[in-house]
């Protein structure tokens, strides 16, 4: 009966008829139907099966930017181009009709096809996939030599494809685990990376593998560049794969084995003994010498070295991209000088903020983030990689990240000048703007905010934008920080309804603070809240302690409405404006700060009204007032979790 069942789920297997996997990447936006990248799109899935011949392999590209479309196909070593042809056909259908993602891959048994608008030939990134199928395969009997056995085979495989040339990425064998059972093995990767590539990968991936599976009868680990896959019938074809011997089974009698059991352990002592001395010698090494000596920062600056790939171990160690650089803990830890408080430059919502200092004395920021409980860890290196790619000149640039068990770090640019809070609410640091620097900082925000919200491949709602999350750099030049922490955080991020409202009081829009409900509006009202601030040099949560209006906003429109506006700048400020610039912002402001979301403006006519002095400006109705201070939650509409999940990062001045 077992073997019947298994039989059938193999025939099922064979016939390959389901995708095993598809990975349409949430978080870009959709492409839109008939447009250029569609039709680029389509082109090149259409021509993948007939460019994919013989070997099993092809990449391309179709169109020109920002419309390009790269594409690869791969077909399992061991099939003919027939099987193959149709499996490419199948899967590109399967991919075009599924997903509406600018990026995605679709996995079958047979072969698999990818596409995205990003190039990503010759790139490795590992996440790796586990189909559903592997949860239903049965545990084996004596689990621990299974793993042992199965760990042979596969790094045995690993090499053969990795490094030997004809075998053109693909390795497939089985080996003995007992009289009655046979462990067979398949290993491949896309023809496109380098042998050294392939071999992380697949690496990467027999550690996945052994997390899910070792223990159990089959499994399969599916990523962008590589697959592993093993099982205890023959899944491959007969003639691509070979023997692979365990050393301790060939031995005949139980003295042998035992003997090189023990010659094994004796070697792996060894081994360990001698890694372990070498690490401490290097350890006391490192400690006795000068900071700054060449050997040291040497290796470090190697651990920094950015490769053409991205490769992501299963304990996160090394891996880099052009674009991400992923840090050692031990380099983030000698940078910022183990976390001294002398390097701290503040506490936020989602972690502390501290200086470091890289051997090659760029100054980094590197972000402790501080929640414990995460989504994947998958998921967040995913998220690390598409934000990543956000680049604007009002962003603060992230250049890497890193992770050590439940420990995450983002390293971000350094910025000198500090967070815009310091100087408009501190009256020394304040004489040192003039409202050209003010505007400058206004267009700068809206620019990125702009960029975010509109402009680039991901939609990003920032959630929490406020003046500490304001950087200026050296010519004050204002950059947003903390964008996309919203979308690391927040597991709901597609809808627009979430009961975890992150987020800081006197910032947030009402329908967020009460409701939970975010979008871009949202963002904009704290826009507004901001400019507001930097025209009044007054803090929008501290404004209670004034009499002279119960609110900052609310202050704004009475003196809006009595034609007073003048009255509302901040002294300092006044001197050398231009008063109908300084009118226009704060009528813009208000414009933002309108109860219902509709009223409010969208970034890109932000841009315009900020942008034309001719432009004439809707007159504000009256803004919401009631959360500048206060908020009177009710706490039947909010479960305990979520009332636990508001962060008031900063409601007093630090
Ligand atoms: C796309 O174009 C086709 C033919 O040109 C047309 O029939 C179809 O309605 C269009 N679809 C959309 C969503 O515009
Ligand atoms: C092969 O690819 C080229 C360009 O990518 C395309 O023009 C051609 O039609 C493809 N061949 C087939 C048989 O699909
Ligand atoms: C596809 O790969 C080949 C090498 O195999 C490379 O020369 C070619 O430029 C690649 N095509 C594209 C569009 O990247
Ligand atoms: C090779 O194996 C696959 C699946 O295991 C099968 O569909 C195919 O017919 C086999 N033979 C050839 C010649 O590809
Ligand atoms: C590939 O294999 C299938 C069945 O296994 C067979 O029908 C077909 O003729 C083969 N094609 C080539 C080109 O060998
Ligand atoms: C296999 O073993 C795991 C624990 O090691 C257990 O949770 C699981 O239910 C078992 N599965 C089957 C099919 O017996
Ligand atoms: C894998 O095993 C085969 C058969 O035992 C052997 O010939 C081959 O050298 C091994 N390859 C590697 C890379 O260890």
């Amino acid at each position: 009966m077992f073997f019947f069942i298994i039989s059938i789920l193999f025939l099922h297997h064979v016939s390959g008829s389901d995708p095993l996997f598809t990975w349409c990447s949430p978080g870009f936006q959709d492409y839109s139907l008939n447009s250029t990248f569609h039709n680029n799109l389509e082109l090149l899935l259409g021509s993948l099966s007939g460019n994919i011949s013989a070997s099993g392999f092809y990449n391309t590209s179709t169109g020109e930017d920002p419309d390009k479309v790269y594409g690869l196909a791969l077909c399992r070593g061991d099939i003919n181009s027939t099987i193959c042809k149709d499996c490419v056909e199948k899967a590109s259908q399967d991919i075009l009709n599924n997903c509406k993602s600018q990026d995605a891959i679709i996995w079958y048994d047979l072969c698999q096809v990818r596409y995205s608008f990003q190039m990503f030939i010759s790139m490795m990134v590992y996440t790796g996939k586990y189909p559903d199928e592997n949860n239903q395969a049965k545990n084996v009997s004596d689990p621990a030599r299974f793993s042992q056995v199965l760990t042979y085979l596969m790094n045995n495989l690993s090499n053969e494809a990795a490094f030997v040339p004809i075998k053109n990425m693909f390795a497939s064998g089985e080996i003995e685990f007992s009289q009655k059972i046979t462990i067979y093995g398949l290993v491949q990767c896309t023809r496109d990376i380098s042998g050294t590539l392939c071999y992380n990968c697949l690496n990467s991936a027999l550690g996945d593998l052994g997390a899910c599976c070792s223990s159990r009868e089959s499994g399969t680990v599916l990523s962008r560049t590589c697959n592993v896959r093993f099982g205890l019938s023959q899944f491959f074809n007969t003639s691509s794969q070979y023997l692979v011997v365990y050393p301790t089974s060939k031995g005949a009698g139980g003295k042998l084995k035992t003997w090189m059991l023990v010659l094994i352990i004796c070697a792996s002592v060894f081994v360990l003994a001698v890694l372990t001395g070498f690490c401490i010698a290097c350890f006391h090494k490192k400690q006795g010498e000068d900071r700054d000596d060449e050997k040291s920062e040497k290796m470090l600056l190697q651990q920094l070295a950015t490769p053409k790939s991205v490769t992501i171990t299963q304990d996160g160690e090394l891996i880099s991209s052009e674009e991400l650089v992923f840090m050692s803990f031990a380099t983030i830890k000698f940078a910022t000088d183990d976390f001294s408080d002398s390097n701290k430059l503040g506490q936020g919502g989602f972690g502390s903020v501290y200086k470091g200092v890289l051997p090659d004395g760029n100054e980094i920021a590197v972000k402790r983030l501080s929640r414990k409980s995460w989504q994947g860890t998958e998921e967040f290196k995913n998220e690390i990689i598409m934000i990543a790619k956000l680049q604007h000149k009002n962003l603060v640039k992230l250049l890497g990240c890193g992770l050590e068990g439940e420990e995450k770090f983002l390293i971000y640019e350094y910025m000198s000048n500090q967070s815009l809070d310091k100087f408009i609410f501190d009256s020394e640091k304040r004489s040192q703007l003039d409202w050209n620097t003010c505007y400058g900082i206004i267009m700068g925000i809206a620019r990125g905010l702009l960029y975010l919200h509109e402009e680039s491949r991901l939609r990003v709602i920032h959630r929490d934008l406020k003046p500490n999350n304001i950087l200026l750099d050296h010519d004050m030049v204002a950059k947003i920080s903390d964008f996309g922490m919203a979308r690391i955080f927040c597991e709901n991020q597609n809808t627009a309804n979430t009961k975890r409202v992150v987020g800081t009081y006197g910032y947030m829009a009402p329908e967020y603070a009460m409701g939970g409900l975010f979008s871009v509006k949202s963002d904009i009202f704290s826009f507004g809240v901001i400019l507001l601030e930097i025209i009044s040099g007054k803090r929008s949560s501290g404004f209670y302690a004034t009499k002279l209006a119960s609110t900052l906003l609310a202050y704004a429109w009475n003196l809006w409405n009595e034609g007073k506006e003048m009255e509302f700048v901040d002294p300092l400020l006044k001197a050398e404006c231009l008063s109908s610039e300084v009118s226009r912002c704060m009528n813009i402001g208000l414009l933002c700060v309108q109860e219902d979301p509709e009223d409010r403006p969208t970034m890109s006519d932000v841009m315009v009204l900020l942008g034309s002095e001719s432009m004439s400006l809707a007159q504000p109705k009256k803004p919401a007032f009631s959360v500048g201070r206060s908020i009177k939650v009710d706490p039947s509409l909010m479960t305990t979790s979520s009332v636990n999940h508001i962060m008031l990062s900063t409601v007093q001045p630090r």
